[in-house]
């Protein structure tokens, strides 16, 4: 048994923080963030169960599957909208979703984690499951950190997933944490961001590649025989360094940051559709997704690309 992909969608708030705005209010520079990030604009705006209810619901209709049907909902968020219950009651309920639904935090991680938990899901009963990534990293930043104000966004990303009796798309994966660092990247209850991001950087080249290299050499794939690698959109230079060590070409890697900076477990979802909306996808092309986040955790997973969702 194994997942298939039936449909995706996305997300994001309407209004644009661009560079150029922060500029007005913080010691820095739209050229600074360029050079050091990628990033040029960011979505800000609604909560995270709005977000996530958006692309919820433009995946389900893409899939064409009722909603109803649905057998399990997985929430990847860093930021729900309150503490109790999950943000997942509230998307479940507007969505009209079948089953149980619950959220995942594993940071910018989540949106892998809670893929590979489905696979595993739809590989013991479960028939459908909807997989959501949505963030709204601006509660939790500070607009007057320099350090951290320009890196983030909001957004959202989902698939719909339907079990398949043979292997399925989800070739191989790999999860990990290390928390003797989670203290390099953290939010307290009730507070804002705060990052040492040089450490950061450093260290989420080398799980990104680590984790990566093990996804692949599960499933005996080369790095050249990768089409497409979706990383978490963190950073083009953490992007552009990870590659350079797989040894895959940086215009292989989806990216999205310049136009939403980083939005956590929102970012790889936003990265694939993208990437498919401009046609870089075709059926069998091997796609690998590759997350990293506060924790540190990291998680990889190889898919077997399949062109429409109903071929
Ligand atoms: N505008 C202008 N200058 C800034 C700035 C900003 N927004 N933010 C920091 N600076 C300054 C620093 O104060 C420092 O000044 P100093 O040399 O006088 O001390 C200088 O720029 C260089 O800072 P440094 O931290 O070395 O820059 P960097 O090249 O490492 O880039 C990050 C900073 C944050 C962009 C980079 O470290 C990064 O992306 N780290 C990973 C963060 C991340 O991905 N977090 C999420 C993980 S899921």
């Amino acid at each position: 048994m194994g997942m298939r992909i039936l449909g995706w969608g996305t997300a994001l708030p309407d209004r644009v923080v661009t560079n150029a705005d922060l500029e007005k209010t913080l010691d820095t520079s739209d050229e600074w963030i360029v050079e050091r990030s990628g990033i040029r604009q960011r979505h800000i705006g609604e909560s995270t169960a709005e977000i996530a209810i958006d692309a919820g619901r433009s995946a389900l209709s893409q899939a064409k599957v009722d909603p109803a049907s649905i057998d399990l909902m997985i929430l990847a968020t860093t930021t729900p909208d309150q503490s109790v219950p999950a943000t997942s009651a509230h998307v479940h309920h507007e969505l009209g979703l079948g089953g149980g639904a619950f959220d995942v935090n594993a940071a910018c991680a989540g949106f892998v984690y809670s893929l590979v938990m489905a696979n595993g899901l739809l590989g013991s009963g479960a028939k459908r499951i909807l997989v959501i990534g949505a963030e709204t990293l601006s509660g939790l930043t500070d607009w007057n950190d320099r350090n951290t104000a320009v890196l983030f966004g909001d957004g959202g990303g989902a698939l719909v997933l339907e079990s398949v009796p043979d292997e399925g798309q989800l070739l191989s994966w790999d999860l990990g944490l290390d928390g003797s660092a989670r203290h390099i990247l953290h939010a307290d209850l009730g507070g804002f961001i705060r990052m040492d991001g040089r450490e950061v950087f450093k260290r989420a080249v080398r799980v990104l590649v680590d984790s990566a290299t093990r996804t692949l050499e599960q499933a005996k794939v080369r790095a050249d025989e990768i089409k497409l690698l979706v990383p978490h959109q963190a950073n083009i230079r953490i992007i552009q360094a990870a590659c350079d060590r797989l040894g895959i070409e940086h215009d292989r890697a989806a990216l999205v940051l310049h136009r939403t900076g980083n939005t956590s477990s929102a970012s790889i979802p936003l990265a694939l559709v993208d990437a498919i909306d401009h046609g870089r996808l075709e059926s069998d092309d091997l796609v690998l997704f590759s997350g990293f986040g506060a924790g540190m955790t990291w998680g990889s997973a190889l898919i077997r690309w399949q062109a429409e969702p109903d071929e």
